[in-house]
């Protein structure tokens, strides 16, 4: 049997297969942030198309200011954790696990915000896709998004998720935190890659607390922002970083890279041939090499070869997908069934805040 049907471990997660659907949001949840009938479709729908973990669309940690884009879902409340868990029972019951994916905008915010609430963010650098200038976060406030993300943690597990990932990639609040683009704070939380990271070390600390020892936490990890030059995160950089979280209790690291401000670096468009495939296989070597936990390669994965190369050659050790099963939510049986690459072309028309779909004009 291909390495990638078989059984793999995060952590205390058995899960059936490698395959993992990475984050992927929806905009189908209610405009206050609760999970709607359609999402349970959408996910049951998945987790029977043989997928082995699902990671949820981000979730929004802190009300207003975390929102980052129209009928996004919400964790800031308690109340919001009996739609998570219908949601894992949905995904339970074909034999998929669920891992909920919390975040922050920070300076991302959604086109629709209000003039009057201003994003927040480690530093005030404008943001040249909404044209807006984040106001940098006081001490007070960085220690409260703390409670609030280990808070969020403890409602992923409480709803019945079998995990919980920290979105620490796309140009969202803690990726501008990492990055020294976006930081240039001078105190504690600004300069040196520890100091950078140490929001990150202080929820991994509070969220431990609640969830316990064993519970699954991951990482999804940028490594690059996406342009390059002095003040950039660099591949060196990441690597330390990488090594940080592990150390401070992380299960699973997924590689990924960008921010909404450059585009085509996170879902980079037009991968056509298998030489254009895995684009951060390079970062998820890097890791690999300095962490012992599993990592997971995200970022224009299509053909079934290539999945299995990056597995075989230990470039990491699942393989997440995120457009190609916008097109197929089946792909993982097609693929067991002989089908040697996505539909996927990768043309980007699934972004619409319309809702998610395959929305290529030509598409049979
Ligand atoms: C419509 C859409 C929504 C996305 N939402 C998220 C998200 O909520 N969280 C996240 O980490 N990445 C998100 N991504 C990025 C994907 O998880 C993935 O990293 C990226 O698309 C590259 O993988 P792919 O080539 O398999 O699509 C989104 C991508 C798309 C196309």
């Amino acid at each position: 049997m291909s390495v990638l049907f078989q059984p793999v471990s995060i952590g205390t997660l058995q899960l059936r297969n490698r395959f993992v659907r990475s984050a992927t949001q929806d905009y189908l949840g209610h405009p206050d942030g609760t999970i709607s009938t359609p999402e349970i479709q959408l996910y049951q729908e998945l987790a029977a198309g043989g997928v082995g973990l699902i990671l949820t669309g981000h979730a929004y940690v802190q009300h207003p200011l975390g929102r980052a884009s129209v009928n996004q879902n919400a964790i800031y409340d308690d109340r919001f954790i009996p739609g998570y868990r219908r949601l894992a029972e949905a995904v339970h019951a074909e034999g998929a696990a669920l891992i909920l994916q919390v975040s922050h905008a920070g300076r991302q915010t959604p086109p629709d915000w209000p003039a009057a609430l201003e994003p927040v963010a480690p530093s005030a650098i404008p943001d040249g896709r909404t044209g807006r200038t984040p106001r940098a976060l006081t001490e007070a406030e960085i220690w409260s998004l703390v409670d609030a993300y280990a808070a969020a943690m403890g409602r992923a597990q409480a709803a019945g998720c079998d995990g919980v990932q920290l979105h620490v990639a796309h140009g969202y609040l803690l990726a501008a935190f990492l990055s020294p683009y976006t930081n240039r704070r001078t105190d504690a939380w600004g300069g040196s890659v520890a100091n950078r990271g140490r929001i990150l070390q202080e929820i991994l600390a509070r969220g431990r607390r609640l969830v316990g020892a064993s519970y699954p936490v991951l990482v999804k990890l940028n490594t690059t922002d996406g342009i390059d030059g002095a003040g950039t995160l660099t591949l060196a950089e990441v690597v330390t970083i990488a090594r940080h979280p592990v150390a401070w209790g992380v299960d699973a690291i997924e590689v990924s890279g960008g921010h909404r401000e450059f585009k085509g670096v996170m879902s980079r468009p037009g991968i056509l041939t298998p030489a254009q495939e895995a684009y951060f296989a390079p970062a998820a070597r890097a890791v690999k090499a300095a962490v012992a936990v599993p990592v997971l390669l995200v970022g224009g994965l299509r053909s079934r070869a290539v999945m299995e190369a990056v597995v075989t050659d230990g470039t990491a050790d699942l393989v997440a997908l995120s457009r190609p099963l916008i097109c197929e939510p089946d792909l993982v049986r097609r693929l067991e069934a002989g089908q040697a690459t996505a539909s996927c072309v990768s043309c980007n028309a699934c972004f619409n805040p319309a809702g998610l779909k395959c929305w290529r004009p030509e598409r049979p």
